[in-house]
């Protein structure tokens, strides 16, 4: 089974709303060559353009959505038939035989069953060496370590991302690496791993589409996991929920001043027009769930750099459980750029 760029949990991804971002560009009567994503997530509206033949600016502050983004969008070259025989032999591995690894110490008996955990640890550290020895490439690099990522999140113990694990003992559920379904495209992509606010900076676009978090949920602490194995530090983990030292990606727009740094990020983008998603989660009842930035915040910021049109769609997200579903409405603020 070949696993696609949207089959993924991640906390406020878009793959539902492409339709509509895409109807809102048309009703816009937007024309555009070059389309800038920078809170890009999972990756999948870049994606959508860069398929539609746009060239993209793709950015996230994780490093597991960059690895994810080299793997998946990049145009470099690899050797399908190589990565296949890598994965199939990490699929025979049997992990009565690997011994005790970083992962296994830390991750079994909470996110995962101990055996799958000391395969993930083998596997990971095998793509390490493989890299080091330069048996791959970045690019096959990039795309095996993605191939692990997108495979162990669909098996972990967990709702859906790593705040947390269930409160009950992880399966075993006899890990098996799935490919990743790799397109080749057309146009150039452009990707990263920078604070949006420092990238805009050097970027010019005709669109600028802009996805940030919500609210004081920080994705480094739902995402610590995938992260740790992306970047492969093997770095002490702390706590109940096991997360590593993550002060350098934790998010400026879950803070209390996230309105200043939202109004900064729009200053500074050069753009045709800015696009940004954004839900009414503010009628939330949990404190977490809250937005940062009001409705009127936005329009207020919006409006020092342009005409500011409003498109709104029912949507269904993520909640913790406290939240009336019924009212949430996802948002498309469309600023055509004056200044
Ligand atoms: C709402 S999610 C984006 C979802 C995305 N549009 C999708 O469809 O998957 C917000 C993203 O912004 C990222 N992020 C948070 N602060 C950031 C910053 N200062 N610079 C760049 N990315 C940031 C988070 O890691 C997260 O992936």
């Amino acid at each position: 089974m070949e696993l696609n760029i949207e089959n993924r949990r991640y906390i406020g991804n878009k793959s539902k709303l492409l339709k509509f971002i895409d109807e809102t560009i048309t009703k816009e009567n937007i024309n555009f060559e070059t389309f800038g994503d920078v809170f890009a997530g999972t990756g999948v509206v870049a994606e959508y353009f860069l398929n539609k033949g746009k060239e993209i600016y793709v950015n996230d502050l994780l490093f597991s959505n960059f690895v994810i983004y080299k793997a998946l969008l990049s145009n470099e070259k690899y050797e399908k038939s190589k990565i296949t025989k890598i994965i199939d032999g990490y699929n025979e591995i049997d992990s009565e035989k690997l011994q005790d690894n970083y992962f296994s110490d830390n991750f079994s008996g909470n996110y995962y069953h101990y055996k799958d955990a000391k395969k993930i640890g083998f596997v990971r550290e095998d793509i390490e060496k493989k890299y080091i020895n330069r048996e791959i490439n970045d690019r096959e690099y990039n795309i095996l370590i993605s191939c692990l990522l997108y495979s162990m999140d669909r098996i972990s113990n967990t709702v859906g991302h790593y705040e947390s694990f269930l409160n009950k003992e992880p399966e075993y559920k006899n890990l098996q690496i799935s490919n990743l379904n790799i397109k080749s495209y057309n146009s150039n992509s452009n990707i990263y791993n920078e604070d949006a606010n420092m990238l805009v900076k050097k970027l010019k676009v005709d669109v600028m589409y802009v996805d940030p978090p919500y609210n004081a949920r920080q994705y480094a602490n739902f995402y610590h996991l995938l992260e740790n194995v992306a970047q492969w530090k093997k770095p002490k983990v702390y706590n109940k929920a096991k997360k590593m030292e993550r002060k350098n990606i934790m998010s400026e727009y879950c803070k209390a001043n996230a309105k200043a740094v939202f109004a900064d990020l729009i200053e500074n983008i050069d753009a045709k027009y800015i696009i940004v998603s954004y839900n009414n989660t503010y009628e939330a009842k949990s404190t977490s769930s809250v937005n940062a930035i009001t409705y009127q915040d936005m329009m207020q910021i919006l409006e020092t750099k342009g005409k500011v049109s409003l498109y709104e769609t029912d949507y269904k997200f993520f909640n913790s459980g406290k939240t009336n579903l019924d009212k949430h409405k996802e948002r498309l603020f469309v600023c055509k750029v004056e200044v």
